[in-house]
């Protein structure tokens, strides 16, 4: 049954910074898009590449290994390699808890 997790401090997490965290050692990565935040599988879909490692631009994450692009928010792929969309999770802020739905 998902519930809320909460996986690292939001002030933590400045606007335009992407991290990865571990809930039930799944790795997933969350972005702060302007005070927002996102959270999605950490694993990009062509590969095995942790998007954590690569790039955030506004609500586009670029993969470090091959480039494909996913947007942060749908999971939705913008740029090949990669064809299938990312899992995203809901983020709720409790406080000064970043906690992810999982
Ligand atoms: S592993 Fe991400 S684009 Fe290839």
């Amino acid at each position: 049954m998902a519930r809320f997790v909460t996986v690292a401090k939001a002030d933590s997490i400045q606007p335009g910074q992407l991290v990865k965290v571990e809930i039930d050692n799944f790795p997933v990565a969350v972005a702060n898009v302007g005070g927002t935040f996102h959270a999605f599988d950490d694993t990009c879909t062509h590969e095995d590449c942790s998007l954590a490692d690569g790039e955030l631009v506004r609500t586009v994450v670029t993969c470090p290994c091959h480039f494909a692009e996913f947007d942060v928010r749908t999971g939705a792929v913008l740029a090949p390699p990669a064809t299938v969309p990312l899992k995203v999770y809901p983020v709720r802020v409790q406080g000064n808890d970043l906690q992810v739905e999982f």
